[in-house]
C-alpha cells in the first residue's frame, strides 16, 4: 500500500517512520509512505500557504491553490482517495482503518493553523478522518496514527498474522487481559486456569474476560458486536457475578 502525506511539517517523520512496525512495513516494502512539502506547490515566491480569514478573526488559514496544486502533481486523475485530516471528520475506528489498509493508495492532507480554506473540503478531499474529539495543533500527529493503524494490518507485516483478531475492536470488544512470567508479583497471581493452558478452556476464559472488560469499560461498543448464543450465556454469567 502506498500513502502519500501532504504536509508542512516533513521532517515531523523522520523518526517515527523508521520505528518498530512501521519501521518494519516501509523496510519489508509492505508499505510505502510518500512525504510532500506542501510549500513546495506553493505559486508564491515566499512558499506562503496562508493568509488571513475572510470576515476576519484570528489566526491564518490554509490556502486552497498549494493542495489542489499538490493533489494535481502527485495523485492526477481523481482516483486516488483524498483524506482530509481535520477534527471534523469520521471519527477513525478499527473498521475504517481496516478499510483503508485494503486500499492500494490513499493521500493525506494535514491542516495547521485555524484549518484549512474549505473548498479543499468540498472540492478535493474524498473522506475526512479524525482521530477523536480533542484538537491537536497540526494534523501530522493525526496522520501519523491513521499511518500506525494501518501498517500494522498490511498482509506480512505483524509476524503473527492472527494477533489481529483477537485484538480490541477486531471483532467489536476489547480484548481480554494478558498476562506473562513471572506466575505470581507482590500477591497478583496469574489466573489458574492460564497457567493449566488448557486450549479450549483459555478459549473460553478469554472470551468470557473480553465481554467482561467490554460490558464495564464500554457498553457501547457491546451493544453494536455480533454476539453468539455461547456470548449471550457467557455474558449473561458475567453480568450475575459483577452484580453479585
Ligand atoms: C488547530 S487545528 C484546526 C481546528 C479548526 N479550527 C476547528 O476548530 O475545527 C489544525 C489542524 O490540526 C489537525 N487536527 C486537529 N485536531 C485533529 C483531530 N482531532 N483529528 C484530526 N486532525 C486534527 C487538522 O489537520 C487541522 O486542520
Amino acid at each position: 500500500m502506498r500513502i502519500d502525506v501532504v504536509t508542512l511539517f516533513p521532517e515531523f517523520y523522520e523518526s517515527p517512520l523508521q520505528c518498530s512496525i512501521v519501521g518494519r512495513a516501509l523496510a519489508s516494502g509492505a508499505l510505502q509512505v510518500k512525504l510532500w512539502n506542501l510549500r513546495e506547490f506553493s505559486h508564491d515566491r515566499h512558499g506562503k500557504v496562508d493568509d488571513t480569514p475572510y470576515g476576519g478573526g484570528a489566526g491564518m488559514v490554509m490556502s486552497p491553490e498549494p493542495f489542489f496544486a499538490a493533489v494535481g502533481a502527485i495523485a492526477p486523475g481523481g482516483e486516488t482517495p483524498v483524506v482530509l485530516i481535520t477534527p471534523q471528520g469520521e471519527t477513525l475506528t478499527q473498521a475504517k482503518v481496516k478499510e483503508l489498509a485494503a486500499r492500494p493508495r490513499v493521500v493525506l492532507l494535514c491542516g495547521h493553523y485555524e484549518g484549512v480554506d474549505e473548498r479543499v473540503r468540498t472540492g478535493l478531499a474524498t473522506e475526512e478522518i479524525s482521530i477523536g474529539d480533542y484538537v491537536l495543533s497540526g494534523g501530522e500527529p493525526a496522520a501519523l496514527v491513521l499511518v500506525d493503524a494501518v501498517a500494522r494490518l498490511l498482509p506480512g507485516v505483524l509476524g503473527n498474522e492472527a494477533s489481529t483478531e483477537d485484538e480490541s475492536f477486531s471483532d467489536g470488544l476489547l480484548e481480554y487481559p494478558q498476562y506473562t512470567r513471572p506466575a505470581a508479583i507482590g500477591g497478583r497471581e496469574v489466573p489458574e486456569l492460564l497457567k493449566r493452558g488448557h486450549h479450549a478452556e483459555v478459549r473460553k476464559w478469554r472470551r468470557k474476560e473480553a465481554l467482561r472488560r467490554t460490558l464495564l469499560r464500554r457498553p457501547d461498543l457491546l451493544a453494536r458486536a455480533d454476539l453468539s448464543e455461547e456470548d449471550r450465556r457467557l455474558l449473561a454469567e458475567v453480568a450475575k457475578e459483577e452484580k453479585g
